[in-house]
């Protein structure tokens, strides 16, 4: 089953295959509004007007020249599927940001799944580019910047298996004590 935690990999590794050095991927949890909500931002190469409209209509397109992904069309309709929704915002330049919210107890809404483990993969796979990671539980917030790791480790790599180890407990243990206990 596809969880919320594989859609943030996918999405974030837009940002990296965008060419951007600074991703912020952002989850919100508000029970008290019944809503999960993910956002990325980057400044990556950005996407023009016409690029944003496409990649979210892959099916509806008429145009046959160019591959289409589903990255972006699966993450619009896991969201719209929920009561949510997806927006683009981009510029060809400067950069992009992904949002997409679900209904948190919709019966079609995916389940959390591995978050802590989708953000570790992210950064010692692409242990060159930074990261700004925030987890928002109902207003408890977890901050995680690479640029502050890479500062105080300089000049090991962040995929250094002592640091990669430490990055690894730091964001399980911190996910895990902001949900106390709940599962979504
Ligand atoms: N953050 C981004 N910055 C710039 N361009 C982007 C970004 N995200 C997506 N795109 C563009 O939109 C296209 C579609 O993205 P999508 O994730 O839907 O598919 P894909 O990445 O091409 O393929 P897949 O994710 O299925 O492997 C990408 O190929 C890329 O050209
Ligand atoms: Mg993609």
């Amino acid at each position: 089953m596809r969880e919320l935690a594989d859609n943030i990999m996918d999405i974030a590794q837009n940002s990296i295959s965008a060419g951007a050095s600074l991703t912020e991927v952002n989850v919100k949890v508000s029970q008290q509004d019944n809503l999960i909500t993910l956002t990325f931002r980057d400044n990556g190469c950005g996407m023009s007007a016409e690029m944003v409209k496409s990649v979210t209509e892959p099916f509806t397109t008429t145009r046959k020249t160019r591959k289409v992904g589903l990255g972006l069309p699966l993450l619009q309709q896991t969201a719209m599927m929920t009561g949510g929704e997806m927006k683009i915002e981009s510029q060809v330049g400067k950069g992009t940001c992904v949002t997409a919210s679900f209904g948190s107890d919709h019966i079609d809404r995916p389940p959390m799944g591995d978050v802590a483990g989708a953000w570790f993969s992210l950064v010692v796979m692409n242990p060159d580019t930074d990261f700004l990671f925030q987890y928002d539980f109902d207003g408890k917030v977890f901050t995680f910047d690479t640029r502050e790791i890479r500062a105080a480790v300089d000049p090991l790599p962040l995929n250094h298996m002592e640091i990669s180890a430490w990055i690894k407990d730091c964001m399980y243990q911190e996910i895990k004590e902001l949900h106390g206990g709940i599962v979504l």
